[in-house]
């Protein structure tokens, strides 16, 4: 990721600052290593942001990741469906797994609740979002990408027990809530092509984020 120039100068301030604390708070011990003093906090920012990140050192802690350890965090799908793993689904079996494992906080058609809804479409799915912000925005009414749905779901739901849905389980329930939303028909087949090609209502409405942080700020 780039820092924006903004970012860029709080993160030197921080830096400085942290230097500047540490000289106060904190001296090198015998070995080398920077160690707070009595009365100093000995958690703070300073002995992490001065200390080099472990070099040299040898903890005899942990292992190597395996490739199959960063595949497992390697989980991004992007807007325009990379990164979607095989597989698919049909929306009856989304209908399915909705039931037994979203409903308690969604509501029976995504649209009830009590948690976020999922589903809803407004009138000529208009996007009033930035000028009334009584208008709950929904799955339906304001996710640009379809692909976006699938990333989010596996790794994020459900809520209480997030990273448990299989491929094939995130497939289906994408299905489902595709299917509240009036998107695909009940006996579409849940894929990532099908995915991808999902048009969202909302999909047009959001402008990519350029801004460098000078005059051109909107
Ligand atoms: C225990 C309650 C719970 C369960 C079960 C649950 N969710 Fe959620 N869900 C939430 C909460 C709470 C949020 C809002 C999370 C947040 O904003 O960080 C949410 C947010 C979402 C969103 C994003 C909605 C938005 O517009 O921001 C989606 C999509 C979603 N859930 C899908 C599902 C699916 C699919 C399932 C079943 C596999 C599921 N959830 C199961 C509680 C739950």
């Amino acid at each position: 990721m780039t820092l924006s120039p903004i970012n860029r100068l709080h993160v030197r301030r921080f830096a400085i600052a942290s230097l500047c604390f540490s000289a106060a708070a904190c001296a090198p011990s015998a070995d080398g290593e920077t160690r707070p003093q009595a009365g100093s906090s000995p958690r703070s920012a300073t002995t992490i942001a001065t200390r080099p990140a472990g070099e040299g050192r040898v903890y005899g802690l942990g292992r190597a990741a395996s490739p199959a350890d960063i595949a497992g965090f390697d989980i991004d799908v992007g807007p325009d469906g990379a990164g979607l793993p095989p597989g698919q689904a049909t929306v009856q079996e989304g209908l399915e797994i909705y039931a037994a494992k979203c409903v308690v906080c969604h509501g029976p058609t995504g649209a009830e609740g009590p948690f976020d809804l999922l589903t809803g479409r407004l009138p000529n799915d208009e996007f009033p979002f930035a000028t009334d912000p009584s208008v709950r925005s929904t799955v339906g009414n304001y996710w640009p990408y379809a692909t976006t749905m699938f990333d989010y779901t596996r790794r994020a739901m459900p809520f209480d027990f997030p990273g448990s849905l299989t491929d094939h389980e995130v497939y289906a329930v994408v299905g489902a809530m595709l299917y509240f939303n009036g998107l695909v028909e009940a006996d579409a087949i849940i894929d990532s092509a099908a995915v991808a090609n999902v048009i969202m209502p909302s999909r047009d409405r959001f402008v990519r984020d350029d801004r460098t942080g000078g005059p051109e700020i909107r």
